[in-house]
């Protein structure tokens, strides 16, 4: 799971804009800038959620260079004392685009900032097949949040029966264990999703030889059988 700071840092950062520089060359400039407050913030989200996972947390910036990030892991360090039971690790944001590739399964769960977050985000997404597999969440402090796939409406293949649909299936899971605490009904549709998987039902996109090509329909319909059953 990546947990992706979402409302501050470079995308949102003072001042930016266009300018001129010394040599009367036009300029574009932006500001990566973080306040302790919405990195705590974060952070406490991240440890609770790594919680309901495997107590595995890799913090991923650029500390070597940015100050933003020095500030980051600073207030990470400190804010792990609260829990305990939960690993945190640290990683540099070339080396983690390079060990999600080549080693996925070291990771558990991901925090970063804004702009790492929403790289990472979309090359984790290719790690799973598709991009039609990955459910996503926007949690604010009070919640619940908003759960929905990472994925956009699909326009190219609109009408055609093609989309996969278990990444908006995966969000309502999400919207269970994360927004209302009911993890048993989330895991059912895990589980769910899963074995249908499993049994080899695919949408085009992660379809191959041996499998079971179905439609949108298709895999929905499936994914609700395996549910009821
Ligand atoms: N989270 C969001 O709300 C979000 C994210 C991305 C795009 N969008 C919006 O969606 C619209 C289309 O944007 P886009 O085309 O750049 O991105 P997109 O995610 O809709 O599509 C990108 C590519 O992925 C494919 N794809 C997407 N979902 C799929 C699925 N479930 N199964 C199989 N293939 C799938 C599409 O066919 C397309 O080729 C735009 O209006 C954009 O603003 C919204």
């Amino acid at each position: 799971m990546v947990v992706r700071e979402l409302t501050g840092g470079i995308y949102f950062g003072k001042p930016r804009g266009f300018s001129m520089n010394e040599n009367g060359e036009e300029i574009g400039f932006n500001t990566e800038v973080y306040a302790a407050y919405e990195i705590d913030r974060i952070d406490r989200i991240v440890f609770e959620s790594a919680r309901k996972r495997r107590q595995k947390l890799c913090s991923v910036d650029k500390a070597n260079v940015l100050e933003a990030s020095m500030l980051w892991r600073k207030r990470i360090i400190a804010i792990a004392s609260e829990y305990p039971d939960v690993e945190l690790s640290h990683m540099y944001v070339d080396n983690a685009s390079m060990q999600l590739v080549s080693n996925p399964k070291q990771f558990d769960t991901i925090v970063t900032n804004n702009i790492f977050g929403d790289i990472l985000s979309d090359e984790a997404s290719m790690i799973t097949g598709s991009i039609g597999m990955l459910p996503s969440a926007s949690l604010g402090e009070l919640g619940p949040g908003l759960f929905e796939p990472i994925h956009g409406s699909a326009p190219d293949i609109a009408g055609e029966d093609k989309a996969n649909p278990l990444a908006t299936v995966l969000s309502a899971a999400m919207l269970l264990k994360y927004g209302l605490g009911e993890e048993k009904a989330a895991q059912r549709i895990e589980t769910a999703v899963l074995y249908t998987l499993n049994r080899g039902f695919r949408t085009g996109g992660i379809h191959s030889a041996g499998n079971k090509l179905v439609g949108c329909k298709g895999e929905g319909r499936r994914s609700i059988e395996v549910h009821r059953s």
